[in-house]
């Protein structure tokens, strides 16, 4: 099971400056209740920018980075390459692809589901969400909370 775990402004901005363009604590541990003790991939980018808040990769979740590198610091796993990856991934075992804009737009097209963290306001940065079709998708659940709603879509089989 592929999920895309995302949060973006009302113009799909994800961005700014290698890090997130705002600060919400909320949305923060939303993250992290729905990924802990599981798989996340992400790009090298998104990894740099984890490793620059933290000091360290994300603790308690298996920590795959999609990179040319070979090898990396804080017990990250590398893959260098990424439709290897993917195909080999067991399938009922549940990965989460948690970003940068490159790593969304490579898999946009094979995730089961969306989570998308939604910011009721605008914000200034430098890198968007790619586009795609919500009509490929069913939502399914939805917490709203302030200025946050935190939405799950599932894939519409066609
Ligand atoms: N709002 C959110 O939920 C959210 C979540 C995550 C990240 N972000 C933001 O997104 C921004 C980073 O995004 P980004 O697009 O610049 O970077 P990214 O996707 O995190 O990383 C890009 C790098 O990862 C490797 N890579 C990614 N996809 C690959 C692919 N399909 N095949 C081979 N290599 C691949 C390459 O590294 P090599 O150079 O090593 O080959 C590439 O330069 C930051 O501002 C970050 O804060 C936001």
């Amino acid at each position: 099971m592929l999920a895309i775990i995302v949060a973006m402004d009302l113009n799909n901005l994800i961005g700014k400056n290698n890090d997130l363009p705002w600060n919400y604590p909320e949305d923060l541990q939303y993250f992290k209740q729905v990924t802990l003790n599981k798989k996340v991939l992400m790009g090298y980018n998104t990894f740099l920018s984890i490793a620059n808040r933290l000091g360290k990769a994300l603790p308690k979740r298996t920590n795959y980075v999609v990179t040319s590198q070979k090898s990396l610091p804080y017990g990250a796993i590398p893959v260098n390459n990424l439709n290897e990856f993917l195909t080999t991934f067991p399938k009922d075992e549940e990965l989460f692809i948690i970003g940068g804009k490159q790593l969304y737009t490579s898999t946009i097209d094979l995730v089961d589901y969306l989570y998308i963290t939604r910011i009721n306001k605008t914000f200034e940065g430098d890198t968007y969400f790619p586009s795609f079709d919500l009509n490929d998708y069913q939502l399914i659940d939805q917490k709203i909370s302030g200025d946050l709603s935190f939405e799950v879509y599932k894939k519409v089989q066609k």
